[in-house]
């Protein structure tokens, strides 16, 4: 069965609301209300929403801001302004700040029928492109994960002891195709992302353990490399909800650009500390460093430092998109040739 699409009418006005949704009910979108901009946030952060239609005008949390967070937050949401006729230049404003489209009050309903099915042909577009790329790697990803457990059977001799020379080039094969399913693993987060936003599923936990689990699941990769680990917790963190998963995927992407790019004889810290309202976790190498004109950018999309060609210049960017639906934030403070120090914030007030 085809799912129906879901939009959710922001208005404080409750007639207006009502409207709005008895003309798309009929229409059999399934519709859902909020009668200010702080229940539009709350409702958006549990459920997938394809369509926003939202007043502009609104105590506190205005159309203007809730446009603003669904562009952050889920950038596949397209949002639908409403203004009042006097105020046809906060429209145009609002499309330049990348509203979908406008109406003004009082509107008709045919014209709002019109604009809500153009704006969900758009979403249908983008949403079979995006099965699309996601099937595609998923279906890569079987053979892959097959030819990985082969080299691992062969390398570890359970086909007998291997003729002379033959382990370097098959460990040589098992670490390619680690890399290439961590890549896909990316590009699927990713396009994940960029569809429905960061769902978060949020529990207490302490940091300090999942740090601390984390950077000894690199201990064995660590010696091989000759890289000595350290950790330097704050045993008076406090525990503080987040999505353990979403977080494990941070910190793993820093601990392994921090592996990547340290040379052997260097070290990793992981360290966690309380600032002002916020407690941190910080990732910190002695590396190869990076350079000051590129730090700005390097949480972008597909960024890597021009002369080191080794991930896809995605990591940063998942962390940075997932600490911010977390209200959090994160920095990088480098110097080439001397190391590296990524630091994330998360507030203690959620
Ligand atoms: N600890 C670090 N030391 C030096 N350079 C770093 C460090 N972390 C990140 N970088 C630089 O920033 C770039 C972007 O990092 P990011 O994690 O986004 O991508 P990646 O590691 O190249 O690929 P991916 O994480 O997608 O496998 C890296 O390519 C590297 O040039
Ligand atoms: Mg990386």
């Amino acid at each position: 069965m085809k799912s129906k699409e879901r939009i959710l009418v922001v208005d404080d006005e409750k007639r207006i609301c009502d409207s709005i949704r008895l003309l798309l009910q009929r229409k059999d979108y399934e519709v859902f209300v909020a009668n200010n901009g702080e229940a539009a946030l709350e409702f958006l952060n549990k459920e997938p929403i394809d369509l926003v239609i939202t007043d502009l005008m609104m105590p506190k949390i205005d159309g203007f801001a809730l446009l603003e967070q669904v562009q952050k937050s889920y950038p596949h949401t397209l949002v639908i302004v409403i203004t009042g006729y006097s105020s046809m230049r906060s429209s145009i404003e609002a499309l330049r700040s990348g509203a979908y489209d406008y109406l003004v009050k009082p509107f008709d309903l045919d014209i709002l029928s019109l604009s809500v099915e153009k704006a969900l042909d758009k979403i249908r577009m983008r949403r079979m492109h995006d099965d699309f790329i996601s099937m595609m790697t998923h279906d890569l990803k079987n053979p892959l994960t097959s030819i990985i457990g082969y080299c691992s059977l062969l390398v570890g001799g359970v086909y007998g002891e291997l003729p002379q020379g033959l382990t370097t080039p098959l460990t040589g094969v098992q670490d390619n195709a680690d890399r290439m399913l961590a890549l896909i693993n990316d590009f699927l987060a990713v396009n994940r992302i960029s569809s429905e936003g960061v769902r978060l599923d949020k529990q207490k936990h302490s940091l300090n353990v999942l740090a601390k689990h984390l950077l000894e699941g690199q201990r064995a990769q660590a010696e091989i490399r000759k890289i000595k680990l350290n950790l330097a917790l704050n045993s008076k963190l406090p525990v503080i909800a987040y999505d353990a998963m979403q977080i494990e995927r941070i910190i793993g992407n820093l601990l392994s650009n921090a592996l990547k790019f340290t040379p052997p004889g260097g070290s990793v810290t992981v360290s966690t500390g309380i600032a002002e309202g916020e407690i941190f976790l910080r990732v910190s190498d002695t590396g190869a460093g990076i350079p000051a004109d590129q730090q700005e950018n390097i949480f972008e999309r597909y960024k890597r430092i021009e002369s080191r060609t080794e991930g896809t210049g995605l990591g940063l960017y998942i962390c940075k998109t997932i600490i911010t639906a977390h209200g959090g934030h994160i920095t990088v403070e480098s110097k080439e040739g001397e190391g590296s120090t990524f630091t994330f914030y998360l507030p203690i007030s959620d």
